[in-house]
């Protein structure tokens, strides 16, 4: 009897490559983590309610400047020479992207 091992193997492989890229949205608990460190961790900086501080203000207008990916990335990387900190210690790429996401979605309008 054959097994079907041999003929699962190249999509289990291929599964195993791409399953970072095909990460799902964060689960509904880590989302709500993740919009409490958006308004208290990165609003330290940014203004509580996101509109400015020491950080530029994170209007929704602007965050659609970004593509979301380079959104997620400079999120993930930080702005090197400025206060802007990179937050992958913190945050997985799903986290980064779903920040993105929310910031073009649902952050404020321009003040
Ligand atoms: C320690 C202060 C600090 C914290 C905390 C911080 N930022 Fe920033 N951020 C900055 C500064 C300063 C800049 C502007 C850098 C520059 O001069 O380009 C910036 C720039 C940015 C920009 C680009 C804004 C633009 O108009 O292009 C984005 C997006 C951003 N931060 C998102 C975040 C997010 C999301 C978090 C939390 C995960 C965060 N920041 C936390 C200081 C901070």
């Amino acid at each position: 009897m054959p097994t079907p091992l041999p003929r699962l193997l190249p999509t289990l492989l291929i599964a195993l490559a791409w399953g970072p890229a095909l990460a799902e949205a964060p689960a509904p608990a880590r989302q709500a983590e993740l919009e409490t460190l958006l308004y208290q961790d990165c609003g330290s900086c940014h203004g509580m309610t996101l509109r400015g501080g020491l950080g530029p203000a994170l209007t929704r207008s602007r965050m659609r400047a970004y593509d979301r990916e380079a959104l997620a990335a400079l999120i993930l990387h930080g702005i090197p020479g400025t206060a802007m900190p990179g937050w992958a210690p913190l945050l997985s790429d799903a986290d980064a992207r779903w920040l993105a996401d929310h910031l073009q979605h649902a952050a404020p309008q321009t003040p």
